[in-house]
């Protein structure tokens, strides 16, 4: 398994010790798309307001893409959590890797509108399109929010757009939201997309932070967390991890993660720029952390130390170009 895997479960099973040592409630940067941690930064707050609108102007689909790690995921469970449920039904399909039929038994699923598991095609899509007009007979709008869209076969995304066009005469009954990754845009300008694109009438580009939205990302999440402890984090730090993540929040969460473990081992509570730079380029860190998964805490806690001294130690040999002779000493 890659260390990197090893890293990923030890993030969902284990809080790691600094989130004790600085008295934490939670994690302040884990990889969950959580909400509560939703920082609108100026894109995705305007991201926000472009969806406001569409569904005000009853728009039948919108898309919003970007890079991986830009924030798509939060801000469709920031959208959801935007709106009023006494007048908005919604259904968010997290994993589009379904065909017809097992995508429109995720809808109905979502919608909480009762079938037969196994209930024909036909009498599942009645039965929405039933539910659907019941809704808006209620002045209920409904919205289908379908994440990681870029994973959608051809044949699911012509089901959507026949979906899309669910509508009364005079309102759309479904309106769709793709949340997708940036080369979706190029799949549905190609030829056999034509109907698709036709009907995506409000596309937003999420973009990653900008440089003075860093600090402001890191110190809201800090205090997101319930911080009770002291922490502190320079404006070098700050420009560091932009320089470093570009302003991706993904990577700005792994840094910052690994900033605070690093923090921790030195028992220190202010993150500088050096801090930041350690953290990204230590190759071990990651490892180290996936060890203590076997280990009990307390070992672990002297093993990272051990272990982090030991690579620094390595590191610096191998800047001053002393290897060679470090392990001609070790030879002895
Ligand atoms: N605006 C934001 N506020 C707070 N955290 C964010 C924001 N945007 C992204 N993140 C964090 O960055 C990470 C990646 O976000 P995610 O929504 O999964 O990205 P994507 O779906 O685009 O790959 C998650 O940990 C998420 O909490
Ligand atoms: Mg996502």
């Amino acid at each position: 398994m890659k260390r990197t895997h090893l890293f990923s479960i030890f993030l969902v099973v284990v809080d790691p010790p600094y989130v004790e040592f600085f008295g934490f409630k939670e994690r302040p940067f884990s990889l969950t798309p959580d909400e509560n941690f939703f920082f609108p930064s100026r894109s995705h707050e305007q991201c926000l307001e472009y969806l406001g609108f569409f569904l005000r102007q009853n728009e039948p689909i919108a898309l919003v893409y970007g890079d991986v790690g830009t924030g798509k995921t939060i801000t469709s469970r920031k959208f959801i959590g935007s709106l009023d449920s006494e007048r908005y039904n919604t259904a968010l399909i997290l994993n589009p890797i379904l065909d017809r039929s097992e995508l429109l038994k995720e809808i109905l699923r979502e919608l909480r509108i009762s079938h037969e598991g196994d209930s024909p095609f036909r009498e599942m899509y009645e039965r929405l399109e039933g539910f659907l007009l019941e809704e808006h007979r209620k002045g209920k709008a409904t919205v289908l929010l379908v994440d990681e869209a870029q994973l959608l076969s051809d044949e699911t995304l012509d089901f959507i757009r026949v979906l899309s066009n669910f509508e009364t005469g005079k309102e759309k009954l479904i309106q769709v939201i793709f949340f997708a990754q940036d080369d979706f845009l190029e799949r549905i300008k190609r030829e056999g997309m034509k109907y698709l694109a036709q009907r995506i009438t409000v596309t937003f580009r999420l973009n990653p932070l900008a440089r003075d939205e860093i600090l402001p990302y890191v110190n809201h999440r800090i205090y997101k967390a319930g911080l009770t402890g002291t922490f502190r984090c320079d404006e070098g730090a700050g420009r560091v991890m932009y320089e470093l993540s570009g302003g991706n929040p993904r990577l700005l969460n792994l840094l910052c993660d690994r900033a605070l473990l690093l923090l921790y081992l030195q028992s220190k509570r202010r993150l500088t720029a050096d801090v930041v730079r350690r953290a990204a380029y230590e190759p071990t860190l990651s490892h180290l952390i996936a060890e203590s998964m076997a280990g009990s805490k307390q070992r672990v806690h002297l093993f990272y130390a051990l272990a982090l001294a030991i690579a620094s130690m390595l590191f610096v040999c191998v800047r001053l170009g002393l290897i060679g002779r470090l392990l001609s000493l070790l030879s002895f």
